[in-house]
């Protein structure tokens, strides 16, 4: 049995590095390594003296030890660094589902939350967050839907949050919410939590990672800081999972390159810093739209995200989305993704990320056109 394919990125590929106007990255226009270096200070010195032996395969210790720092009471042991979320992700559903196993996730969805649980036999249960998605506020999910996700999801239940596409990002309310059923819950949970150094309110987003004995977090720094290139992931979870996973990645990339350990490493120290200028970009991108999208012919309604880099839109009635991205891409040089490939026709993903100049020529051009 193989996987269908990535929808998202067959567009990403074609469009990606050349688009004038990059809206449909769900990341912030990624920085050379120049750049990369002078930002974080390394000398060539420091660069000249890292090792090219294969680091060890749970990932670098020093590493590990900075990011259990990024989690309330959790020990280096319990993270396993992997190649992108991506390695994570796959390894974590081949441990936890089984043929007939029920998964549910908040739908729509990034395809690998669903499509790899789907090759290991399992059975799929969307919970839809469209309703809160089109909200004026991006931080709520109600208690209702999360008690749906809880009860369907009886083996393992997703929570990725903040949420891509929706840009969803929760609030107390919504935690306190996904606390009290995680009591109850008996099956395992998993937090994809990629865009967690991207939250509007707080330096880091709300962990669910040692919120009970079986749950686990999957996290990165590639998108929210603009490095996609080096690839580094990892997972925190109880330490039997963790030694499990741990085994099962000798079978697939084994260790993760030790330069883009070093990279992360230093990224994660001066994190704080890289961070201000990132959220200074990516706000003032967002208030643009917010005060254009109106002006923006096709657009039905328009909620910021709450956290991460994207927002998913709602297109006025009957246009549909992948003409729309097609024509949007080919007359303005604006390259979005089409709910399609996230299967929730009538949408668009909204991307961020791009830089503030090519950000405002792409709306303003976008805002000259005529359907
Ligand atoms: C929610 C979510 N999870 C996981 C991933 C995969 O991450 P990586 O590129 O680190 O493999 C992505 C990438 O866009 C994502 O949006």
């Amino acid at each position: 049995m193989e996987p269908r394919e990535f929808y998202i990125e067959d567009r990403l590929e074609r469009y990606r590095t050349t688009a004038p106007c990059n809206l449909g990255e769900s990341g912030i226009r990624n920085l050379t390594y120049g750049e990369l270096l002078r930002r974080l200070e390394i000398s060539s010195e420091e660069l000249n003296a890292i090792s090219l032996e294969d680091s060890p395969n749970r990932g670098d210790a020093v590493l590990r030890e900075e990011i259990a720092k990024l989690y309330p009471g959790i020990r280096p042991e319990e993270v396993l660094t992997t190649t992108g979320t991506g390695e994570a992700l796959y390894i974590l559903f081949q441990l936890l589902c089984d043929r007939g196993s029920s998964v549910s996730y908040f739908s729509p969805a990034f395809q690998a939350l669903y499509e790899i649980p789907k090759l290991c036999g399992a059975r799929l249960f969307p919970v839809s967050v469209l309703s809160s998605a089109s909200r004026r506020e991006t931080s709520f999910v109600s208690s209702d839907l999360i008690g749906e996700l809880f009860r369907a999801g009886k083996d393992l239940a997703i929570v990725n949050h903040p949420h891509n596409p929706t840009g969803l990002s929760f609030d107390g309310e919504t935690v306190r919410a996904i606390r009290e059923e995680s009591l109850r819950h008996e099956g395992w949970i998993l937090f994809d939590e990629h865009y967690r150094f991207l939250d509007y309110q707080n330096e880091l987003s709300w962990t669910g990672a040692g919120l009970n004995p079986k749950s686990v977090a999957t996290g990165s720094i590639t998108k929210c800081f603009g490095v996609m290139g080096l690839r580094i992931g990892w997972m925190v979870g109880p330490v039997s999972l963790i030694e499990r996973a741990r085994s099962f990645k000798d079978y697939l990339t084994h260790t993760v390159s030790p330069i883009s350990e070093f990279l992360t490493l230093k990224i994660l120290r001066k994190r704080k810093e890289l961070s201000e200028r990132i959220r200074a970009d990516l706000l003032s991108n967002i208030r643009y739209f917010e005060s254009n999208w109106k002006k923006l012919p096709g657009l039905k309604e328009f909620v910021p995200p709450g956290g991460g880099v994207v927002s998913f839109a709602p297109l006025k009635k009957d246009i549909d989305s992948s003409e729309y991205a097609d024509f949007l891409m080919k007359h303005c040089g604006v390259f979005v993704l089409p709910g399609r490939d996230f299967e929730t026709e009538g949408w668009v993903r909204i991307g961020f990320g791009e830089t503030p100049e090519r950000f405002r020529e792409g709306i303003d051009r976008w805002k000259d056109l005529r359907l």
